[in-house]
């Protein structure tokens, strides 16, 4: 297996630390977050990075408690470069000196070269206009540098801004040069990246070999089982899974009943027949809908959905011989909440559905090939292992499905109506065009029925919502700000083709106040 060049990144526990590895990402650079509880000497003289970043954090350095890299990092030859609390680390490890409380700044700042602008190293492409934005948020500050360190930059309020020691390839930095308020900061990430000797050579085709070359190393010769959401991410999990050790991999596809319009048959031909992925499609609709029948409180209704999803796949689960794998489309989001530094307990506002605890009850180990990966990077691995773009481009579809988008008490007449009435909202999205500007889009049928005339007579049916939202994450959200022309064109279509719906409404709320989906 080929082992690339990789720079480490040591998480201080910044709440953009993963910013960090995208933005490497991006300049085509192979890398990975630790915890920097992971990071020892041993750790580092086993995995030799090329060069090493150390993230901001929460912590104050002069705090005698507080976290530091090891040693043996300054001492093995490579590059770093020190961000925010990265910076105030490496003075104090190295004989500078840190100061707490004053010196707070939050915020936009410009950072001018202290030194004759060059043009090349770790400026290349800088300072055209003279300065750089950048985007500033510590309590703490450097006020003595450690021996062999210059300030290369300043702001009116950070003469630290940045500060190098151009022989060791040490660099150091106040701002953050990871998030988008610092416009120019992958530029100076890259130029970093290129004077530690990396080629920017990381793609997708190599991910993919790499990844195949995981899977059949962690599998061997045993049987994996992977829970097909018909999401992009198990979607990709499974196509990759398959295409490392074949019919090894069986896939369970559960469906509650709660899919949208012609779902489970796309789901089913696309697996079975396009991939030819072994595929047992369990069909619960019946056990699911029975079970929700005259539930209307939105957790209730979670929560059962959560609990028969364990039970059924667990039951078909059960059927496949000598299975000891499950196969998780988990992100590295997801894995980057679960280390941080300064994760506590939060609100629960939803009970969000998934599989967690079952690899523990079912006594399986965890195949996670995605864990590396952001979103944006497991859709161009689905292109790379040949999905169509149609699949990897869809919005995000939650897994209690339409009951969270058919609030109060769930019948099958309701649900039928909204397959259906959803269906033509996506359809008039579609055909205007506006599909991939939006994160998520999707109709509710409301719990209220109200009047109407069509023709000569009276109607009495339900009130539709339709939603679109614009996301980056799905943490907050904005409503898509449609025309008038588009919402009463597609209102007329929904009441027209839909028997059951007299009435549509816009959902013009962001999150938050609102969520997203309605339950
Ligand atoms: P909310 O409604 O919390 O939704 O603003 C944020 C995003 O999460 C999706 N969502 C879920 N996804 N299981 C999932 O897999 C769930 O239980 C769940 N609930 C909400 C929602 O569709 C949106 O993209």
């Amino acid at each position: 297996m080929t082992q690339h060049d990789f720079c480490l990144i040591i998480d201080f526990g910044s709440q953009v630390t993963q910013l960090i590895a995208r933005r490497l990402r991006e300049s085509r650079v192979y890398c990975e977050i630790h915890p920097f509880q992971n990071v020892d000497a041993a750790f580092l003289k086993a995995r030799q990075p090329k060069a090493v970043i150390l993230s901001g954090g929460p912590g104050s350095v002069p705090q005698a408690d507080s976290p530091r890299a090891p040693d043996y990092l300054f001492e093995m030859g490579v590059p770093l470069f020190g961000i925010c609390y990265g910076q105030q680390v490496m003075m104090a490890q190295l004989g500078g000196c840190v100061e707490s409380g004053h010196h707070a700044e939050f915020g936009r700042a410009y950072v001018e070269p202290a030194k004759e602008h060059k043009a090349d190293g770790i400026f290349a492409g800088l300072f055209e206009s003279g300065r750089e934005q950048v985007w500033m948020s510590h309590g703490d500050r450097v006020t003595v540098l450690a021996p062999g360190f210059d300030v290369i930059g300043t702001s009116p309020n950070a003469p630290f801004a940045m500060i190098a020691d151009e022989a060791r390839r040490f660099y150091a930095v106040q701002f953050h040069p990871e998030v988008h308020h610092t416009p120019n900061g992958a530029q100076m990430l890259g130029n970093f990246l290129r004077l530690a000797g990396f080629k920017g050579d990381w793609t997708m085709g190599a991910y993919r070999e790499e990844a195949i070359a995981k899977i059949r190393a962690q599998v061997g010769s045993k049987r994996v089982i992977c829970g097909l959401s018909g999401g992009v991410d198990s979607s990709v999990a499974a196509v990759l899974i398959h295409e490392a050790i074949g019919d090894q991999l069986t896939c369970v596809f559960v469906d509650h009943g709660l899919l949208r319009q012609n779902e489970a048959e796309q789901v089913v031909n696309m697996f079975r027949d396009t991939y030819n992925i072994p595929l047992i499609h369990a069909d619960e609709s019946e056990l699911f809908l029975g079970a929700l029948e005259g539930m209307s409180d939105p957790e209730a209704k979670r929560k059962t959905i959560g609990k028969l999803f364990i039970d059924v796949f667990q039951k078909y689960a059960a059927q496949i011989e000598g299975a000891e794998f499950l196969a998780q489309g988990t992100l590295y989001p997801d894995v980057i909440e679960s280390v941080s530094f300064s994760g506590g307990p939060s609100v629960t506002i939803k009970s969000h559905h998934n599989v967690g605890g079952l690899p523990e009850k079912m006594g399986l180990k965890l195949v996670e090939p995605l864990r590396e990966l952001f979103k944006d990077e497991v859709r161009a691995l689905g292109r790379e292992l040949g999905l169509p773009d149609t699949f990897i481009g869809r919005h995000p579809f939650p897994g209690p499905g339409l009951a969270i988008r058919c609030p109060g008490e769930i019948t099958r007449e309701k649900l039928e109506i909204l397959r259906r009435a959803d269906a033509i909202y996506l359809d008039q999205i579609r055909l205007h065009g506006l599909y991939d500007d939006i994160w998520q889009a999707f109709a509710a049928i409301l719990p209220m029925r109200t009047v109407g005339v069509m023709g000569d007579g009276r109607t009495y049916d339900y009130a539709l919502a339709l939603r679109a939202v614009t996301s980056v994450d799905g943490m907050t959200a904005d409503y898509y700000p449609f025309t008038h022309e588009f919402l009463g064109e597609t209102s007329t279509r929904i009441i027209n083709e839909v028997r059951g719906i007299n009435r549509v409404f816009y959902d013009c709320t962001s999150k938050p106040p609102g969520t997203i989906e309605l339950e």
